[in-house]
């Protein structure tokens, strides 16, 4: 079935796949069958060999302007846990391809939530990170305190989590949340370009090597690192191994299948 608040674009640079959020008029707003569709989407993605890198869009105006307060607002404890929204962002955390969120204005709740799902943001000059719930008399549910935290450090993070405050593209570069900031008019090309880098690498390293820098996260130091040697061991088992060192020895390009 097609998706109702997604565009799915295939191949918009080679191997690369581009996810739209397309509910425009309520600023992307996360309702529930938005995100269950993106979850849809992703993991198809996930499972093709025709895709090495995934970009997730807005628009020029919004990535996201959060969860949808209006299919929230009169709900109560039992019925959010009953609905339990945030399985769905379970299984999207499970993506092994790598997310590339390309942001313009509005990121904000579970929209900047999503960004920092996602494994890097290229963002336009007009663009806005926020966690305004304590605003609505609630808090981050989907990992805005733990990764918003983690990215940008304590004061911030409690400054905006406290506050609701906006920070602009500017500020969230320097503060180590998003890794670049374009004219607006680039932005989506910009992380597709991004995209396209990576789908030239090994697709089975690259996958690899994401599952070992989010270990950094959930692990102990010792942990990951042992995660990280498992890892770098196995690859020597792939084709892309043996076909990316030779190409280095050959003073060639390689030609990485993902086997
Ligand atoms: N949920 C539902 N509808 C939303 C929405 C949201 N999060 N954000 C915007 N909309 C709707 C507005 O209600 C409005 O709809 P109508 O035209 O039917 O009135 C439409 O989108 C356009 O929005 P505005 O008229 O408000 O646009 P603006 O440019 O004046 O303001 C804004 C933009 C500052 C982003 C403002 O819309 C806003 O504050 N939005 C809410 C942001 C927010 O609080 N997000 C957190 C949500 S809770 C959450 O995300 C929990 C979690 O951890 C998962």
């Amino acid at each position: 079935m097609e998706p109702q608040y997604l565009i799915i674009h295939q191949q918009v640079a080679p191997f690369v796949a581009h996810v739209q959020l397309n509910r425009p008029k309520e600023l992307n707003a996360l309702n529930l069958e938005l995100m269950g569709e993106l979850r849809d989407a992703l993991k198809l993605l996930d499972a093709d060999d025709q895709v090495r890198a995934i970009v997730i869009s807005g628009n020029e105006k919004a990535f996201a302007a959060g969860a949808d307060i209006k299919q929230m607002a009169d709900k109560t404890a039992i019925d959010m846990y009953n609905i339990d929204q945030f399985n769905t962002w379970d299984t999207i955390k499970k993506t092994k391809k790598p997310l590339i969120a390309a942001v313009s204005g509005f990121a904000l709740g579970g929209g900047c939530e999503l960004t920092m799902l996602c494994d890097m943001i290229v963002a336009s000059e007009t663009a806005r990170f926020g966690q305004p719930e304590i605003k609505l008399g609630i808090m981050p549910g989907a990992g805005g305190t733990q990764r918003l935290t983690r990215a940008v450090g304590k004061a911030l993070a409690m400054e905006m989590v406290l506050t609701g405050r906006f920070i602009t593209a500017q500020e969230a570069l320097s503060a180590g949340l998003i890794n670049k900031i374009v004219p607006v008019e680039l932005f989506l090309n910009e992380a597709i370009k991004l995209a396209a880098e990576i789908a030239t690498m090994s697709p089975v390293a690259v996958k690899m090597a994401k599952e070992a820098v989010l270990k950094a996260f959930d692990a102990t130091l010792d942990e990951g690192l042992h995660f990280e040697r498992k890892n770098f061991y196995l690859l020597f088992a792939s084709e892309d191994q043996k076909e990316g060192m030779q190409a280095f020895v050959e003073k060639r390009l390689p030609n990485f299948k993902g086997r």
